[in-house]
């Protein structure tokens, strides 16, 4: 098990899932679970600050997560998941105490069985302690809202670079001042910071520290 943590549009997930091709290992990106049952909620009208209307909804959803994808009801919603809308409502989940203990356990059961490259805010803290390597991977913040603004745009949708920056702001505050579960580096976790390095440097980066060359 190696865990992947760090603030949004740090180039966590595209960094994890390579790595975890890499090494042979699953991939398990935690903020697609955090997004299908934001999407979910909103499809439905469930109430954002409803957290038994929001635990209900979790427990009934049909949602899985083969690689690459995300299906809701059997339907391919992995592009939808990552909607504006969907990116902004997506902290009502990540503050709701049952859904968050529903998703730990969606995230243990992933990893019961295989080895594992995980992604998220709390993987390395709250639901892997003891992973056999621990990262947390950041960068600045202009850098990553630069990042993030280029794949909307590529997506075709509309966003101003001072738009995406202001929202990944509110969103580190929020993630880190967390009551449940805040974005933190593990005590034993190392930090890299990829301000200036591509993902291929990355990617090298992580997988000589979780397989040193002999
Ligand atoms: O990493 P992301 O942008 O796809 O995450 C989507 C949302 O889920 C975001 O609000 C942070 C939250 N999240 C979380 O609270 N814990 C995780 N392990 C992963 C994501």
């Amino acid at each position: 098990m190696v865990t992947i943590d760090g603030p949004a549009g740090a180039g966590k997930s595209t960094v994890a899932r390579l790595l975890a091709d890499r090494l042979g290992w699953r991939f398990l990106d935690t903020g697609a679970m955090y997004r299908v049952v934001t999407l979910a909620a909103l499809r439905e009208g469930v109430d954002l600050e409803d957290a038994g209307a929001l635990d209900r909804l979790a427990a009934g959803l049909d949602a899985s997560f083969p690689p690459g994808l995300a299906l809701l009801g059997g339907e391919d919603v992995s592009a939808a998941i990552r909607d504006v809308a969907v990116t902004r409502f997506s902290r009502f989940i990540a503050d709701c105490a049952p859904v968050r203990a529903r998703l730990v356990g969606w995230q243990r059961a992933f990893a019961e069985s295989d080895d594992v490259v995980t992604e998220g805010r709390d993987q390395g803290t709250i639901v892997f302690p003891d992973a056999y390597r621990k990262f947390f991977v950041t960068a600045s913040d202009h850098e990553r809202a630069r990042r993030r603004h280029r794949e909307l745009v590529a997506r075709g949708q509309d966003a101003t670079l001072e738009a995406v920056l202001a929202d990944q702001r509110a969103r580190d505050a929020r993630d880190a001042g967390r009551a449940i579960a805040p974005m933190r580096a593990a005590d034993d976790a190392e930090t890299v910071d990829t301000t200036g390095l591509s993902i291929e440097d990355v990617v090298e980066l992580l997988h000589r520290k979780v397989r040193p060359a002999p």
